[in-house]
C-alpha cells in the first residue's frame, strides 16, 4: 500500500495511478508537460493541490533537460506550457494561480539583468521544487487548526464524529491533505471517536481513495453511499462536516466535488456545522462569486459502468458535471494554513494579497 501520490526524486517525476487504486499501487513515469497533462485530465492524478503540484513538477522535469538560447526564449516557453497545464481541468484554481505566479516570476527573472540564463533556470526549478514541502506544511497548519475550531464545538474531553466527502487525502495533495488533515489531527490529538466518508460517486473517490486512506491509517471509519447523508445526519449526531474545495470565490462560494452542495443543505437542516478545509492556494479572490466558476463536464461512461459494465439502460441521455457550489451561507468556516475564516471574512483578509 503507498500513499505517496508524487514521487519527485534525482529529477525523475512519478505519480501514483489513481485509476488503479485500491487494487493495484502502480507509479507512472511523467517525462514532460504532454505526460503530465495526460495524467491531470485522465485524473490518474487529482485533488486540487496534488493537480498543481504534478503539472509545475512536469514543467521542471522538461525544462531540466532542455537547452535555451536566451532568457527570453525560456521565458516563453514556460508561459506556453503552463498555459496549457491550466487546460487540463477547469474547476480546480491552484494550477491556474501557480501558473500566474511562475509567470510573474519567470517574467521577473527574465527582465533582471544581474541574472544569467543559468541563474534563471535553477530559481526557476527550485521555486517549483519547494511546492511539494510547503503543501505538506500548509496541510500540517490546516490540519491542526481545523481539529482546534472543531473541538470548539465540543465540551470538555468529549470525541467528534466527522463526515466527509471525495479524496481530500495524502492522494490529493503532496501529503497529510486538507479536510482529509483535519481527521488525520483529530485522530493525533485522540479525540476522534469516528468518520464517515461518502462513496463519491460517479468517480467514487471517498470508496476507492478515502477509504484506502483511513484503513492505512487505522482510523475508525465507515464507508456511506452518497444517498445516506441526510439519515447518517439524523441517527448518527454527526458533530461537523469537512470538506476540500476546488475553488473558493471572494464572497466564500466554494466549488467542490459534485455531491457537496446537497452535504451542506442537508447538514444545515440538522444544525450540523459545516466546513470548508483549503490552503490559499484554493482560494480565488478574482472571481467575484460561485455563479462564475466553470464546472467541468466528464465524461457519460463515468455514470453509465462500472469498469468494463454498463449499468445505465442503453440510450439514457446523461448529466455529469465533476463539481457543485456550495453557496457561503451555508459554510460555517473556511480553514486554511492562516487560520479560520467566515466566508465574508475572505475579501478583507486577502483581497490586497491576491488581486
Ligand atoms: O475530481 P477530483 O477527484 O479532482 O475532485 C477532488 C475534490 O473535489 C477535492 O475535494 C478537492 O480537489 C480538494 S483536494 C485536497
Amino acid at each position: 500500500m503507498s500513499l505517496r501520490a508524487i514521487k519527485y526524486e534525482n529529477n525523475t517525476l512519478e505519480i501514483l495511478d489513481q485509476l488503479l487504486l485500491p487494487a493495484q499501487s502502480k507509479y507512472i513515469l511523467v517525462k514532460g508537460v504532454e505526460d503530465g497533462w495526460k495524467v491531470i485530465n485522465k485524473m490518474q492524478v487529482r485533488g486540487a493541490p496534488a493537480i498543481a503540484i504534478v503539472g509545475c513538477l512536469s514543467l521542471a522535469v522538461e525544462i531540466k533537460g532542455e537547452k535555451f538560447e536566451s532568457k527570453k526564449q525560456l521565458r516563453q516557453e514556460i508561459e506556453g506550457k503552463l498555459n496549457y497545464l491550466v487546460s487540463s481541468r477547469p474547476t480546480a484554481v491552484n494550477m491556474k494561480i501557480a501558473a500566474e505566479d511562475l509567470i510573474t516570476l519567470a517574467n521577473q527573472l527574465a527582465e533582471d539583468a544581474n541574472v544569467n540564463l543559468e541563474d534563471m533556470k535553477i530559481k526557476f526549478l527550485t521555486t517549483i521544487e519547494d511546492m511539494l514541502e510547503k503543501d505538506i506544511a500548509d496541510n500540517r497548519a490546516i490540519g491542526e487548526n481545523g481539529a482546534k475550531e472543531i473541538l470548539t464545538r465540543v465540551s470538555g474531553d468529549s470525541l467528534v464524529r466527522i463526515l466527509t466527502h471525495c479524496n481530500t487525502g495524502s492522494l490529493a495533495t503532496a501529503g497529510y491533505g486538507t479536510a482529509l488533515g483535519v481527521i488525520r489531527s483529530l485522530h493525533e490529538m485522540k479525540r476522534l471517536e469516528h468518520v464517515y466518508c461518502t462513496e463519491t460517486r460517479p468517480y467514487n473517490q471517498g470508496a476507492r481513495l478515502t477509504a484506502y486512506e483511513l484503513v492505512h491509517d487505522k482510523i475508525p471509519a465507515t464507508l456511506i453511499l452518497d444517498s445516506m447523508v441526510a439519515a447518517l445526519m439524523k441517527h448518527r449526531n454527526i458533530t461537523a462536516v469537512v470538506v476540500g474545495a476546488d475553488r473558493v470565490a471572494a464572497n466564500g462560494d466554494t466549488a467542490n466535488k459534485i455531491g457537496t452542495y446537497q452535504i451542506a443543505v442537508a447538514a444545515k437542516h440538522h444544525g450540523v456545522p459545516f466546513y470548508v478545509a483549503a490552503p490559499l492556494t484554493s482560494i480565488d479572490m478574482k472571481v467575484i462569486s460561485g455563479d462564475h466558476i466553470v464546472i467541468e463536464k466528464r465524461p457519460d461512461r463515468e455514470m453509465t459502468h462500472v469498469g468494463e459494465h454498463r449499468i445505465a439502460a442503453k440510450g439514457i441521455a446523461c448529466w455529469n458535471p465533476a463539481f457543485d457550489v456550495t453557496p457561503a451561507s451555508l459554510i460555517a468556516g473556511i480553514i486554511t494554513e492562516h487560520g479560520v475564516f467566515r466566508p465574508e471574512q475572505l475579501k478583507e483578509e486577502f483581497t490586497d494579497a491576491s488581486t
